[in-house]
């Protein structure tokens, strides 16, 4: 048995003294905590005025002092004494704690911050995880913990109870995860082969549910829901960071397809504003984890209210698919590199899935035109493929921009989200500074910080808005703005006024994220890389937060 964390710091900085697991003060209990305990301050302070010394700056620690304190005072075991503790403790969690004492016995618990067990083939083995890829290389089987339950290992058996002392029948689930897709595949990056492999990514998402033959689609996740999808007079879209630009581009396609309007909201806000909802508007929560604790904590206020919940995510049997109505899975497969890349774009693609199917079933759209865009979306895994030949193109332009400190991203209608997704993973990954601004907007503050150290990179390709992108460049090149140009295939107007372009594929407009976010997201890598930075893992960021 053992225990370990690598852990995402909330309280006190990441060094020795704060890393777990951490002990009790007599040595006994030691234990590994994902979360925030939020009445850490009074608790402290309590077991501090009855003699318990703290050596950390975390939450954490209160937490194994707090069960030392409870072992101590009352005639309780292990079990039970990390019951009573988690009555007394407000905030998230998932914990596994060990006894020197019994060191056949190990205790996990959640509430809020998620936790899988898997189900080893010998009898008696368990692997205890945050999500089930650090466990698949030894199990598929998997038992998803819910909140306010405790598992207990003790001489090899599992018993899982809540902390209302309620004795739970674990469900056993069987994962269909395949463990080359948890490895780089002789790529030197996770990030690296992620990006290349959106065509296979965004064709996984759309298969099975559209037949351009027939013209017909379906998506089976929402099939009870359609008589709701036809008749909303509103949506709301929920979500944080790149999944929140992929609300975007939906906000754009369900309003042009679909003709309803929708709301974006960053979930982290939407909760603390006592937002204007109610039992007719259906809000879709969109997640790569599945495990974002704003993002849960959006739905959670949705659903008091009495909205209903869609959810499109990636990893299959986590929290949030398992709190919505219904919803649609992105299969993506599993995104390791931190920051998201092949999640936006299946993202992207069941929103246009979303999109079409709302149109059609409202009637806003001629079978014409639904069987068209149905045939064009078949197509795009192909010009995804064709788009990823701009690579060494992305790799002489990171080399002009390495040495930058900051860099705008613009774009214009469905162009806006991508530019703030590209602005997103440059400044994750290569630490350079950069923001995602509407075209238009640009002169009316951004403006004033073009000269020539400036990399501008702008969306030009050949749709409703060129021309005005022409006169924004334009603006740009008058202030010696370096000017990166994602430019449909065969352009010449833009090539004549940018530094540098990168060519896309012509498709239709609606599709333009789906092919311009490929070439940002392999400039973003290759500057990070010429940047030294660790592509993969970059500092200050955790693939899940877990935390609000
Ligand atoms: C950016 C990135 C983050 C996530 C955000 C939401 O590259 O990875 O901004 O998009 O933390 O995460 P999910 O989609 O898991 O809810």
């Amino acid at each position: 048995m053992g225990i370990g964390h690598t852990r995402w710091a909330t309280h006190g900085e990441p060094v020795d003294r704060n890393a777990h697991p951490h002990p009790s003060g007599d040595g006994r209990l030691a234990l590994v905590h994902n979360g925030i305990i939020e009445n850490y301050g009074p608790l402290k302070k309590e077991l501090m005025s009855r003699g318990h010394v703290f050596d950390s700056d975390t939450d954490t620690e209160v937490l194994v002092h707090l069960l030392e304190d409870i072992l101590k005072n009352e005639a309780v075991d292990l079990l039970e004494a990390v019951r009573l503790a988690l009555t007394q403790v407000v905030g998230a969690y998932a914990i596994v704690v060990v006894d020197r004492d019994n060191p056949d016995h190990l205790i996990a618990a959640r509430k809020g911050s998620p936790l899988v067990i898997g189900v080893g083939e010998d009898k008696g083995e368990y692997f205890i995880g945050s999500d089930a890829s650090p466990i698949i290389e030894h199990t598929r089987n998997v038992i998803y913990i819910n909140d306010f339950e405790i598992a207990e290992i003790a001489n090899g058996e599992l018993l899982i109870k809540t902390v209302d002392n309620e004795i739970k029948t674990p469900y056993v689930e069987h994962l269909e995860l395949q463990l080359e897709m948890l490895e780089k595949a002789g790529y030197d990056h996770f990030m690296l082969k992620e990006i290349y492999e959106q065509p296979r990514s965004i064709r996984d998402s759309m298969r099975g549910r559209i037949y351009p033959k027939e013209g017909f689609m379906q998506l089976g996740g929402l099939k009870e829901y359609d008589e709701k999808l036809r008749h909303a007079q509103r949506i709301i879209i929920v979500a944080c960071g790149t999944s929140w630009h992929a609300g975007l581009v939906g906000e754009y396609l369900i309003e042009e397809f679909a003709r309803v309007p929708v709301g974006v909201e960053y979930a982290s806000e939407f909760r603390y504003r006592n937002p204007i909802i109610s039992e007719k508007d259906i809000v879709i929560a969109i997640s790569q984890s599945g495990e974002t604790a704003d993002t849960i904590a959006a739905i959670e206020l949705a659903k008091e209210r009495g909205a209903t919940i869609l959810g499109i995510c990636n990893v299959v049997g986590s929290t949030i698919p398992r709190m919505t109505d219904a919803g649609v899975y992105t299969h993506a497969g599993p995104e390791i590199g931190v920051v998201s890349t092949k999640a936006f774009t299946a993202q992207v693609t069941v929103l246009t899935l979303m999109a079409l199917h709302m149109a059609h079933l409202r009637g806003k759209m001629a079978q014409t035109k639904f069987v068209e865009l149905l045939n064009v979306l078949e197509n795009i895994p192909k010009l995804v493929e064709e788009t990823l030949g701009c690579d060494e193109a992305t790799k002489y332009i990171a080399e002009e921009i390495k040495d930058a400190t900051n860099a705008i991203f613009l774009g214009r209608g469905i162009g806006f989200p991508v530019a703030l997704e590209g602005a997103l993973k440059l400044k994750e990954i290569s630490y350079i500074h950069a923001e995602g601004y509407p075209a238009a907007e640009m002169k009316h503050g951004p403006i004033a910080l073009i000269d020539e150290n400036m990399p501008v990179v702008v969306i030009a390709t050949r749709n409703s808005s060129y021309e005005k992108v022409i006169s924004n460049i334009q603006e740009v090149k008058a202030r010696k703005g370096r000017i990166i140009a994602i430019v449909t295939k065969g352009d010449t107007a833009v090539k004549a006024l940018a530094d540098y372009t990168i060519e896309i594929p012509d498709a239709d407009e609606a599709f333009l994220p789906l092919l311009a976010t490929i070439p940002l997201q392999l400039l973003a890598y290759h500057t990070a890389l010429l940047r030294g930075c660790n592509v993969d893992q970059p500092r200050n960021l955790a693939k899940s937060v877990t935390v609000e």
